[in-house]
């Protein structure tokens, strides 16, 4: 895909099926992968049941008529003194989700935004639209794991808690994760082994966001409403 970037803003709807196909080729246009090898990434057929599972998790960016991002969340059981160290694909479902109807966390299972629209406040407001839903539902935050993505850059200088600290300092930029913590989360325990991935070279971190809202003494909700979002455009930092 190349950029498209009409004049319009970019727009944060909730996923839809008839954007499924769109869905699993930003996968693939990301990961590398193929749909005749989709390796561990979702197929259109899983997005599809993300949406009917969980549909206020689920949310696309569009340029025009193009997906351009897109974000995949559940709801998990989780005590945050316990946080969880295992392969994201397990983690996942295998694609299909380990969601919990009731659970009181949300779980953020995937978040990806196209190489070409990257660091324009894109995959920002796909997290934001994800803290706003546990708001709306009255969830204790948001977990999820952070592939750092840019830890093959210093792997030779570094140790990955090393590097993980330089990043909260702000003395490395990790592609992921300084973007994430950015936008409120903070990093815990280190997971080996989460991703097949070269770039971070197999490692993430354990991310969290508290919800500030969350009220214990008002009831965790089943359903919240859709809600949509604008983007104005910005121009792309370096990264
Ligand atoms: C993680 C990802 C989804 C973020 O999407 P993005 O569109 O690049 O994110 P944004 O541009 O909204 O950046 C988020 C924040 O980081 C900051 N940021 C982004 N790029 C930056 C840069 N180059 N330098 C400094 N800060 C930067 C922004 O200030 C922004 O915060 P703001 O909205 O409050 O200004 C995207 O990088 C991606 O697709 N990564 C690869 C896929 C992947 O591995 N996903 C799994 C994640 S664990």
């Amino acid at each position: 895909m190349t950029a498209n970037h009409s004049r319009d803003a970019i727009l944060i709807v909730p996923s839809a099926p008839d954007y499924a196909a769109q869905m699993e080729d930003l996968m693939h246009a990301s990961y590398g992968t193929t749909r005749e090898h989709p390796d561990e990434v979702f197929t259109e057929a899983m997005f599809r049941h993300h949406m009917e599972i969980f549909p206020e998790g689920q949310f696309v960016a569009l340029d025009g008529d193009q997906v351009i991002g897109q974000t995949v969340s559940m709801r998990i059981r989780f005590d945050p003194a316990h946080p969880i160290l295992e392969p994201w694909w397990v983690t996942v479902g295998e694609g299909w989700l380990r969601h919990v109807p009731d659970g009181e966390w949300m779980y953020g299972v995937e978040s990806v935004v196209h190489p070409d629209y990257r660091s324009q406040g894109v995959g920002g407001k796909l997290m934001e639209a994800r803290f706003d839903t546990a708001r709306a539902l009255n969830l204790h935050g948001v977990v999820a794991g952070s592939a750092i993505i840019s830890y093959s850059q210093v792997a030779d200088q570094v140790s990955p808690a090393e590097y993980v600290q330089g990043v909260v300092e702000g003395r490395f930029f990790d592609g992921n994760l300084s973007k994430q913590i950015k936008k409120g989360f903070r990093p815990g325990a280190l997971i080996e082994g989460y991703l097949p991935d070269m770039d971070s070279l197999g490692w993430g971190v354990s991310i969290l966001w508290e919800n500030p809202d969350h009220d214990p003494a008002q009831p965790i909700l089943r359903h919240a409403p859709l809600r949509r979002y604008r983007i104005p455009r910005r121009s792309a930092a370096s990264s």
